[in-house]
């Protein structure tokens, strides 16, 4: 049975002694950072979000409109964008995912009451207002800070439509779409840094093989031109879902064989932790059985990973082209209740282990995977952030975004664990997983989440070629590990100072059952 982590917790933060002599039978973890042999930089771009038009990802999620009572900025909610300014989101994919294929971005741009009710019929089959379009998602964007990551059309469109789209935000040029652009309230031209080129083409993209595909690509490649000279754009093809290698084939061998008419600088990868389809597993009130499966299979983000960085290496050694993975997390069921087709569900201290973990792997192979994008932003699947009409919450999930700020652009350590695993009946997981990194600044942090739910972890943590004294930083520990932060109790979950002074070259750090730490080395 779980026991009651917020009690354990306490003990470990407030009654050191008692649960060190608890512990004393219990095996010790060892963590050793070796501070002299940097590793690949953790690129922030890992750190990305995913925003569909989409239950209520969007509209009202991000977009109040500029009458609501709701506080906003030119439609926006300011409650949103603080949060989201506050964990310096490095990019946003949108629209889609499945929208971005049935979406024509003519039908968002102009004055807003004026545009066109279409239909979203991926997602509950809802009215699409398109009041929030182009010019409302790249107000957005630049409010909260980040890049924008664009998805065109390549599953019901056409290559001129995305190339008119391009060329209506980024062409500095008096071209009748450059003009038509200035007239909608913005003359500069817009920055598109990352561009989705398609999505799930195998799926609901279009359900192509993947050789006719990497012939939808090559034209629209070489079509959706960036004209923003001052910003380079990263074009992103269709990739891998899953374990299925045949896209990862097809396009990288399409790419080592390319005519200089077209180019590509990253493959997307998509892996839900679901189990099976359709997702079947409860957000909350589960059991450990349900807590187990899931962590072990959020775990095989690592093994897809080195398959497909290993076929990317045979066709692509020198690692230009980066492996973005623009769609991850827990698809769990959905919460009771909700509308069909919503994605919505409640995010507990589970999925913010789970959202670690994979920051882990990503921050691993950074010399390929240079970028991902968790699934969704607001109110769909793993969320960052719940609203409820005028009230909004941080998930545990936002917690761990927010802990491993850190993180971003750091470069990452090599790290040794040894201390045991986690046995649930069948399963076998590593107690303890860890990754380390130094910032720019010269500073040395450890992100370290103990995956044992009923056992704290006694961690001893020595650095090879460095020196220090403590460690500094916080945890996030809950109740229970399917507790989830609600309106009325909007911090069950929530990080909470930890410090430890270090004795001779090691330092001691007790970490609660199912927790997540993060702490700078001073
Ligand atoms: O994130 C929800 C959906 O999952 C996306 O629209 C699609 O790309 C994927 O199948």
């Amino acid at each position: 049975m779980i026991r009651n982590l917020q009690a354990l917790a306490g003990a470990a933060a407030c009654a050191f002694l008692t649960v060190t002599a608890a512990l004393a039978a219990d095996e010790a973890v060892n963590i050793s950072i070796d501070a002299a042999h940097p590793g690949a930089t953790i690129s922030r771009h890992i750190f990305g979000q995913f925003a569909e038009h989409l239950g209520r990802g969007v509209y009202e999620g991000v977009w109040v409109g500029p009458d609501s009572s709701i506080p906003n900025t030119r439609g926006i909610r300011n409650d949103v964008v603080a949060a989201l300014k506050a964990i310096k989101v490095p990019n946003v994919r949108w629209p889609g995912g499945c929208f971005a294929d049935e979406y024509h971005w003519r039908n968002g741009i102009g004055p807003r009451d004026r545009r066109p009710a279409t239909l979203n019929p991926n997602w509950g089959g809802v009215i699409e207002p398109n009041t929030f379009g182009t010019h409302e998602f790249m107000d957005f964007a630049q409010q909260i800070g980040a890049d924008a990551y664009l998805s065109i059309n390549v599953g019901s469109g056409t290559a001129a439509e995305a190339a008119d789209w391009l060329e209506y935000l980024t062409t500095p040029q008096p071209t009748a779409l450059g003009k038509q652009r200035t007239a909608n309230g913005h003359p500069e031209p817009f920055a598109v840094p990352m561009l989705g080129i398609g999505n799930e083409a195998w799926g609901c993209g279009g359900s192509m093989t993947p050789d006719y595909y990497v012939s939808q690509l090559k034209v629209y490649a070489r079509y959706a031109r960036n004209y923003n000279s001052k910003q380079k754009m990263q074009r992103i093809a269709v990739g891998p879902d899953s374990a299925d290698t045949s896209y990862t084939k097809a396009v990288m061998e399409a790419w080592k064989n390319r005519v200089w008419a077209w180019d590509i600088e990253g493959i997307s990868l998509h892996f839900y932790t679901v189990v099976k389809w359709p997702p079947a597993y409860k957000a909350t009130g589960f059991g450990e059985d349900e807590y187990a499966t899931l962590l072990n299979e959020t775990r095989r983000m690592n093994e897809l990973l080195r398959t497909h960085s290993a076929i990317m290496d045979q066709y692509d050694p020198e690692k230009k082209i980066a492996l973005i993975v623009d769609e991850w997390g827990a698809w769990l069921a959905p919460t009771p209740g909700s509308p069909e087709g919503f994605l919505e569900q409640q995010n507990s201290q589970r999925d913010a282990l789970i959202a670690a973990l994979n920051l882990n792997t990503f921050a691993r192979h950074g010399d390929r995977v240079r970028g991902a994008n968790i699934a969704q932003m607001v109110n769909v699947l793993q969320a960052m952030i719940l609203t409820h009409k005028d009230k909004m919450l941080l998930t545990p999930t936002y917690h761990v975004f927010r802990l491993y700020l850190p993180f971003q652009d750091a470069t990452v350590l090599p790290v040794t664990v040894s201390g045991g695993e986690y046995r649930h009946g069948e399963l076998r997981l590593p107690r303890v997983d860890a990754l380390a990194a130094r910032d720019a600044h010269g500073k040395m942090w450890l992100a370290v989440s103990n995956l044992d739910p009923n056992r704290p972890a006694q961690i001893a943590l020595d650095v090879a070629g460095a020196v220090f004294k403590g460690a500094r930083g916080e945890t996030l520990t809950a109740p229970r590990v399917d507790s989830v932060n609600t309106f009325d109790a909007p911090r069950t979950v929530a990080p909470k100072p930890l410090s430890a002074r270090a004795s001779g070259k090691q330092l001691k750090l007790v970490l609660a059952p199912a927790s997540i730490t993060v702490v700078a080395l001073e």
